[in-house]
């Protein structure tokens, strides 16, 4: 098992993809795996999977009707191989496709359901009554999950109140003030992103309440990478092909480079 981040240690590495939407014959989280071990000679640190690890859009190229519950078992296999299986390793976001909001399948899966599919990456994360946000002191960062999905809405993203207030209760803690807090969920709070599917509805309340208090927002769902700043928020943009490497020297010392997944195994 990977060892905690030792806080004195100079460099510290995240990498973030998002949107991998797995399905049964996908051995792309693999490839990310590995490409971490070739990018990083001293190894990640930390992997943080931004949402819409699973795929199960009906009618479309590589639907599956294997249930969630299979393809995220299969998934934690990958991540057990690679030492990625653990909280300190490995933190994970919800996103539209890995919960069934619409009804169109059987197995209905809750934003509560999927932090307990996997419970052992939120082991060391301490989490509000309703489980997001949570929050992870890992070495100098801090780690901060958000639930940006929404029952009713489908593809469109929602934070709510509740949340907004609680990150930013999490962002007045002094051992998250001293540290870098990193914030991530599924959708992009960039304006921008108009699209009904694609816009987080509540962007504005939300860039409100952590302008000045975050050093980083990462996000997927719009298929691209990117870096962005807006509000003076810096907002980083991940996606499936593409690993995000922050390496973080300092509280606002973030070096960012985007690397492509080198595909092995698909
Ligand atoms: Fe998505």
């Amino acid at each position: 098992m990977r060892q905690e981040i030792n806080v004195m240690k100079k460099q510290t590495y995240l990498a973030t993809v998002s949107d991998l939407h797995l399905d049964q014959d996908s051995n792309r989280l693999r490839d990310v795996l590995w490409s971490c071990e070739e990018y990083v000679e001293s190894g990640v640190d930390h992997l943080i999977l931004g949402g819409d690890l699973v795929s199960r859009i009906p009618f479309r190229r590589g639907f599956t009707k294997k249930g969630s519950s299979v393809l995220f078992a299969k998934a934690k296999q990958d991540l057990k191989a690679y030492g990625f299986y653990n909280s300190l390793a490995t933190s994970i976001v919800p996103g539209n496709h890995d919960l069934h909001l619409l009804g169109i399948f059987r197995e209905q899966i809750s934003a509560t359901g999927f932090l307990k599919h996997f419970e052992k990456l939120h082991e060391s994360a301490m989490v509000t009554e309703c489980y997001y946000p949570w929050v992870k002191l890992i070495g100098p960062v801090a780690l901060i999950g958000i639930n940006s999905t929404s029952k009713s809405l489908g593809a469109t993203g929602y934070i709510g109140n509740r949340q907004i207030q609680e990150i930013s209760d999490i962002l007045d803690r002094t051992d998250v003030r001293m540290r870098c807090p990193v914030l991530i969920l599924h959708h992009s709070p960039l304006k921008r992103f108009k699209r009904r599917l694609k816009r987080l509805r509540d962007s504005e309340q939300f860039l409100k309440a952590i302008r000045g208090r975050v050093s980083v927002v990462l996000c997927g769902h719009t298929h691209a990478h990117g870096a962005y700043r807006e509000q003076g928020v810096r907002v980083i943009h991940c996606s499936k092909d593409v690993i995000a490497l922050l390496r973080i020297e300092g509280k606002d010392k973030i070096h960012l480079s985007f690397r492509s997944v080198r595909y092995e195994y698909t």
